[in-house]
């Protein structure tokens, strides 16, 4: 049977996606009552990493422990990844010695290439153009806080980055819409989400606008890792699209707010939204790690 892997968010289907939501439940009703959860014990996890991560690689690493494995961590610094070795040579072998592989890394045709030669699941960790661990745990959080996200608005403002594409395609998934505002010259890449004919998205110009009525307002940062020498460019570019408490007011009265994280206070979003009341962001972070859990065991596993 050909291995399975998580590369982007359309890889799974909308059931295979319930699945990992109420996993992902019962796994962290587990882990809040201290119980013993070792569905994956002595399997190894590899974690690549090409760039920084403090979530990624804690909620991978501690969430593989919890799941009764191990896992290591590589980066291309002090390994032979970082020095020319192709990629294709790099995943016979890791994959040989691992049960599964999570890689963080620039473009996606990189993983890609690393999962045509992987005898193991292999799960994006972020790339340039996804980051579709991230979208599971903050879909998981959204149901958590408001129930099914099926029908529901989230507005994002700010960069056409690989988190805008992954909730792009989540709300294909999922049958969600997504109001997008970006600023002019930093507009959604066509080659990369549907956008002329796509009933989940929404294009708006201003901001303001795309959160009415939104049920979920997000945004990131506005310069991603691999992009820090547009740096300047896009402090000035982006300047009208930092998520405010105007933008929460027009959102729908309930409204939550998330971000990935790392955030920018005073940049993306202002202090007042990030740390007031509708902002979810702790449990958003955390859930990655429960949300993955559900992912690592279903790989390896299928459905228990
Ligand atoms: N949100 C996220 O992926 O964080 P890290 O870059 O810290 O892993
Ligand atoms: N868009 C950001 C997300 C970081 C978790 C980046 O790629 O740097």
């Amino acid at each position: 049977m050909a291995v399975r892997h998580f590369l982007q968010f359309k890889d799974f289907s909308r059931a295979e996606f319930e699945y990992l939501f109420q996993r992902a439940r019962v796994i962290k009703d587990k882990f809040k009552r201290y119980e013993t959860h070792h569905p994956l014990f002595d399997r190894t996890l590899v974690m690549i990493f090409e760039k920084a991560s403090t979530r990624t690689r804690l909620s991978f690493e501690a969430g593989m422990q919890q799941l009764g494995g191990s896992a290591i961590y590589l980066n291309t610094r002090d390994s032979q990844l970082g020095r020319g070795e192709p990629v294709e040579d790099s995943a016979e072998v890791i994959s040989r010695m691992s049960d599964l592989v999570m890689i963080r890394t620039f473009e996606q045709s990189i993983i890609e290439r690393f999962a045509a030669h992987s005898r193991v699941p292999v799960i994006n960790g972020l790339t340039n153009e996804y980051h579709p661990c991230q979208i599971l745990a903050d879909i998981f959080t959204f149901i958590e806080y408001r129930g099914a996200i099926e029908g529901k608005t989230v507005a994002w403002v700010g960069d056409s980055n690989n988190m805008c594409n992954t909730w792009l395609q989540a709300a294909e998934v999922l049958n969600f819409k997504v109001h997008v505002s970006t600023p002019p010259g930093y507009e959604l890449d066509p080659h990369l989400v549907k956008v002329a004919g796509n009933p989940h998205l929404q294009v708006f110009a201003d901001p303001m606008e795309a959160c009415r009525d939104a049920h979920l307002v997000t945004t990131d940062v506005w310069t991603s890792m691999g992009f820090e020498a547009e740096n300047e460019a896009r402090i000035k570019a982006f300047a009208d699209w930092r998520v405010d408490a105007e933008m929460m007011k027009i959102a729908a009265p309930d409204a939550v707010f998330m971000h990935c994280l790392p955030a920018h206070r005073g940049e993306e979003v202002t202090a007042e939204v990030i740390d007031g009341p509708q902002s979810v962001v702790w449990d958003e972070a955390e859930n990655r790690m429960h949300a993955q859990k559900a992912l690592m065991e279903y790989l390896l596993l299928g459905k228990l």
